[in-house]
Parts: C-alpha cells; structure tokens; sequence
C-alpha cells in the first residue's frame, strides 16, 4: 500500500426532513448567498423548505447556474458577494450548483488577479467563504469532496481544481428531492459514480485489498441499484443507495494509499467543452475505448474486476480482459448511455482537435503511470468513433 494522508471534514445529513438542520449549522449572524440552477429546487420541495428553515437569516438569491457551470455567470455571483457582504453561501441542486459554489466561494476572497487563474494555471486558492450543499442529485461526490469543475465560455475550456478550502462545512443529501430527477440524469449520475469509482481502482495492483474491496462493493450497489433508480426515481430506497454510493465514490476513501488514473475524466472535459455532451456520457465513450488501448497495462485490475464484479471466471485472460470490457459497455448502454462518438455526431476531426490541445498544454503523460499519452487518447476514441 502506498503512503497516505486523509482528511475530510464535511458533516453529513442523510435522508428525509434533514433540511431543518441547517438552521443550526449556519452561524445567526450570516449573510447568506442561496444558489441555485435553472429551477429544479422550485419543483422538488428543496426551496420551501430551505426558506422555512431559514426564516430568521438574512438571505440573497442568486438562480440561473447552468449544467456544466461557468466562469462568466460564476463571477456575476462574485460581484453581488462583494456589493451586499454575503458571508455565508448555500448551495442547492445538483453538483454543477455546488461546484460554481465552490469556485464562486474562492474567487470572492482572490487576491492574486483574474480568479480564471485558479483553474487554467492551477493557482493555489489561500481562503474561500464558508458554504453549504443541499444536494438533489447523485452523481458527482462534490458534496463530499474538495473539488470543482468549471467551463468558460469565451475560451471552449472545462478545467478542475481542488483544494481544502472548498470542502463543504456540510452537505444535506435528499434522496426524496432527487426523486424529481428526469430518468437521463439519473443513468449519468450512476455513470459518473460507476467511473469515479474506476479512476481510483482500475490501475496496477498495490496489495491495498481493503481499498479493493471497498471500490469492488461501490461498482456492485451501483450496478444493482443505478437500474431501479434509473427505471423509477421516485424508488425512495433506489435512490438513497444510488445517492450515498456517489458520494462514497468520490470523497477521498478509496483512494487512500492506491495509485490514481483521471485520464478519462481529463479526455471527456474536452469532449464537453468542445460538444457540450453530458459530462457522464463523455466517460462512458471514453473508458472502453482508453481500455482497449491499455489492456495489457492495465490486465491484473481488468481480470480481477471482471471476476469480482461481473462474475467472469472462464476463459483465458484475453477472453476475460475482452468480457470485461464489454460487460461494462453494456452497462452503461442499459442505461441509455451510448457510448460512441457517431451516436453523439462527433467526428475524427475532434479527435486531432483534443491530441492537439493535450499537446500544447504539454499534457503529455496523464494518468496511471503516465500511459495515456496524447497517441494513446488518439487511439482510444478512435475505437470508439
Ligand atoms: O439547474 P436545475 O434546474 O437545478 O436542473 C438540474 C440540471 O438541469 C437538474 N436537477 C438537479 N437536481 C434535480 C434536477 N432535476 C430534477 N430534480 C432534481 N432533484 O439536473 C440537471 C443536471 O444537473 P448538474 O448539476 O449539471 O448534474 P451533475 O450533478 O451530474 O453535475 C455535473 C457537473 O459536475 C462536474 C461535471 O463536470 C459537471 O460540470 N463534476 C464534478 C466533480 C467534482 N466536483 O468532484 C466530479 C465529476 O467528475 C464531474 O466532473
Ligand atoms: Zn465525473
């Protein structure tokens, strides 16, 4: 096992009438941002009932994020921080709300320039503003983590960064409000879990059999419980093991002493910069494709997910690495989830587009043990057009 640190200080709430609580995490005092996304929380209950919890604070509503949130609107949020002295946000809706939140929360306080700079050259965030999630959407683990993703639009650019200081204080996680969620967004959140999970096991074995194992029990509930989350979302019991399986997957647990990969992550930003596809489908095209490519690479880890989660036992280990990867394709497309470049119109123009991007930033070995170079991101979505 490698060496590690671990830290994650995010209170959880868990399940029905836990929106209440807030009141009491939130100092009296506050002048509170509450942000929301194009208006789910109007129809899912979560804003009347963060309005009944906070009838006593004082509260400024800023609406209108967007899926795949960006610089622009995030730093109309800043602005109206720096007029009224907001100390205090609240974000609520699903993780493209809570994201903006946490770049809005660190830009607010940069004293360092455009805050632009925190994204594209990784500029250290040194303060943000404290905040809050109500989450309605299972998918991301931003509720539980210390990272954000961010897009801008002038530039076609999605960039992420990470930082303790954009820890959540807290997260509420409603299972019943994510009920709402149209049946697509809930076959991405489960993708995007289900690739979380990957990124941070998939890789070369370390002798970490309880990270394994841990990954191994994520991939399974998910396979179990994304399709009867996905087939009703208003399956109370469905979506609570979906919601806390997302969150599982992405809090920093499993990746605790193990080697980490991020490649399909950082090939299917571009695919949503430059396509605006949906941030899970764009995984669920790049991972077989990334697979085929460094199947030898990565054998041990194919073998042993295909035997531990998908019960392939047969065959030689060129069958088991092909059945695999198949099984896991047909999972995702069991979903609705297509996972070819010519189902979303995309063409082999946009594949030199993105080596050649990878290039000029000099991203020249990504991931796991530096394999994915821009010739091995090239081949995967070749396989995948
Ligand atoms: O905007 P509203 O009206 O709220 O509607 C949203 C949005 O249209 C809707 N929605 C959310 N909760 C709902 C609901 N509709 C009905 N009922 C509910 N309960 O769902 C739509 C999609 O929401 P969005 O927040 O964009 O989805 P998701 O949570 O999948 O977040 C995607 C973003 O997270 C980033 C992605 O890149 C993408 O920008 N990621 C963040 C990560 C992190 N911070 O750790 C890791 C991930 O890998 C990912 O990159
Ligand atoms: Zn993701």
């Amino acid at each position: 096992m490698n060496d590690f640190e671990f830290y994650n200080p995010v209170k959880i709430f868990f399940g029905r009438d836990q929106i209440l609580k807030i009141a009491s995490q939130i100092p009296s005092s506050a002048n509170i941002m509450l942000l929301y996304g194009g208006g789910s929380i109007f129809r899912n209950g979560v804003y009347d009932n963060v309005i009944n919890a906070l009838k006593n604070f004082k509260i400024t509503e800023f609406g209108g994020i967007e899926p795949n949130p960006t610089y622009e609107t995030s730093m109309k949020a800043v602005e109206i921080i720096k007029e009224k002295k907001i100390d205090y946000l609240l974000a609520a809706g699903g993780g493209s709300v809570v994201d903006a939140t946490k770049f809005i929360a660190a830009a607010a306080l940069y004293e360092n320039g455009d805050p632009w700079k925190i994204l594209s050259k990784s500029d250290p965030v040194t303060a943000s503003i404290p905040f809050g999630v109500i989450l309605t959407l299972p998918a991301t683990g931003t509720e539980m983590n210390k990272n954000s993703v961010i897009s801008r639009k002038s530039t076609v650019e999605k960039f992420a960064f990470s930082s303790p200081y954009s820890f959540p204080q807290f997260s509420v996680l409603t299972p019943e409000a994510a009920g709402t969620l149209p049946r697509n967004q809930v076959a991405n959140g489960t993708v995007d879990a289900f690739v979380h999970v990957i990124e941070q096991y998939l890789t070369y074995p370390v002798n970490a059999p309880i990270q394994d194992r841990f990954a191994e029990a994520i991939l399974i509930t998910l396979i179990e419980e994304g399709p009867k989350a996905y087939a009703n979302p208003a399956d109370y019991d469905a979506m609570a093991n979906l919601m806390w399986s997302a969150t599982m997957a992405l809090n920093g647990l499993i990746m605790c002493g193990v080697p980490g990969d991020w490649s399909v992550h950082s090939i299917g930003h571009e695919l949503t910069a430059l396509h605006g596809i949906d941030h899970a489908r764009t995984l669920a095209i790049v991972l077989p494709g990334l697979w085929k490519v460094l199947r030898v690479e990565k054998g041990k880890k194919l073998i042993q997910y295909g035997e531990r989660v998908w019960n392939i036992t047969e065959g030689t280990d060129e069958e088991r690495i092909d059945a695999a990867i198949s099984k896991t394709a047909e999972f995702f497309e069991s979903l609705g989830i297509k996972t070819h470049l010519s189902d979303y119109g995309v063409k082999k123009d946009t594949i030199e587009k993105i080596v050649k991007r990878f290039e000029e930033r000099k991203w020249l070995e990504l991931g796991d043990r530096g394999l994915t170079t821009p010739e091995a991101t090239r081949k995967a979505l070749e396989y995948q057009l």
